[in-house]
């Protein structure tokens, strides 16, 4: 049995949990952080991602829910995932889109980062989804823009979409009681922000987070957002519901940080005899992309407790909510513009 075939009997469906998408707006030109969201927003986004999802399911996979707005992705860093569900999900909304990355604009001629965004306003981009190496670009372009900014990954700052779709991937198995569920998240903490996106999510809901790396790679008092620490990756895995593992990050300098890859991949990678010490309905969720044989084993990637696949196809959904969300409303009273 698959993956998914067998969270499918376990599945429901979060529309009738939280509600639709026509019964709330969010009162926020952009979406730079998951720190900066309150409950209220994470829910209606989760809401807004599960009445989305059913259009995956159908022969037409579109709605008109953006026509006549215009979407562009400003990619700077190489993407896969969030680049390809980011332009899937404004298709299935009808909006208008454009796809730019680092090599095909004038970025790479020197023009900035604002210039470029002002750039796209004025030919009336509605949204700018941007992906960018430098924590706090989305920023920047958030502060100068009337145009709404999506942040699709700042450097090792925030990675929000990810988060909302790792959320939505364990309520959809697991129901929407987040609150106790004891969550392992093992890697590198300092560079990741999946993993802090996903702990300031988690740490608002509620749940109990153990954070586990070498120590070089867990940032000095990162207990003050609410998580704990371990080193030992089989004594934090005892009766975890949910482990989340980050990615060796071969492209960012990590030499420094393990003294080989085989001795991460001893110490901390997650492999089916590890996980047989979490609870035996664990779920093991990973953002990708995956280095087999380090952080995790292929049997823990492609076994039974693996969401990773489901992580990437709710990703259109959530990412179609968020834009939703922030596009449709704009020029309403009280919501959009600067
Ligand atoms: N999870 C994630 O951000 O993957 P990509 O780099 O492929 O977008």
């Amino acid at each position: 049995m698959s993956s998914s075939s067998r969270h499918k009997s376990a599945i429901r469906s979060t529309k009738t949990v939280f509600g639709s998408p026509q019964e709330g707006c969010i009162s926020r030109k952009d979406l730079l952080t998951i720190k900066s969201l309150d409950v209220r927003d994470i829910e209606l986004i989760i809401d807004t991602a599960a009445a989305f999802h059913e259009v995956a399911g159908r022969a037409v996979k579109k709605v008109p829910a953006l026509r006549g707005k215009t979407i562009a992705n400003l990619f700077i860093e190489p993407s896969t995932r969030t680049r390809t569900s980011f332009e899937l999900a404004a298709k299935r909304l009808s909006a208008d889109v454009v796809n730019l990355s680092g090599s095909s604009s004038s970025i790479m001629k020197g023009e900035s980062l604002v210039d470029t965004g002002q750039a796209l306003e004025c030919m009336g981009v509605d949204l700018v989804v941007i992906r960018h190496p430098a924590a706090g670009a989305a920023h920047t372009l958030a502060r100068t823009l009337k145009a709404g900014v999506v942040n699709a990954g700042d450097g090792a700052h925030e990675h929000p979409t990810q988060a909302l779709l790792d959320l939505f991937t364990i309520i959809r198995v697991r129901g929407k009681n987040i609150a106790g569920l004891r969550v392992v998240m093992v890697g590198d903490i300092t560079r990741s922000r999946v993993a802090r996106s996903n702990i300031h999510l988690l740490i608002k809901l509620n749940a109990s987070v153990c954070v586990v790396g070498p120590p070089t790679m867990i940032p000095p008092h990162i207990e003050k957002l609410g998580v704990s620490v371990s080193y030992d990756l089989e004594s934090a895995l005892k009766g975890a519901d949910l482990v989340m593992i980050l990615r060796v990050q071969h492209e960012r300098e990590q030499r420094s940080l393990f003294p080989n890859i085989q001795e991460y991949a001893r110490l901390y990678g997650v492999t089916r005899e590890r996980l047989a010490l979490a609870k035996p309905n664990v779920l093991v969720l990973h953002p990708g992309p995956m280095n087999r044989g380090i952080e995790i084993s292929t049997e823990v990637a492609d076994g039974l407790s693996s969401v990773i696949l489901d992580q990437v196809a709710n990703g259109i959904a959530v990412r179609m909510g968020v834009l939703y969300l922030l596009a449709a409303t704009r020029g309403a009273k009280g919501v959009g513009g600067a």
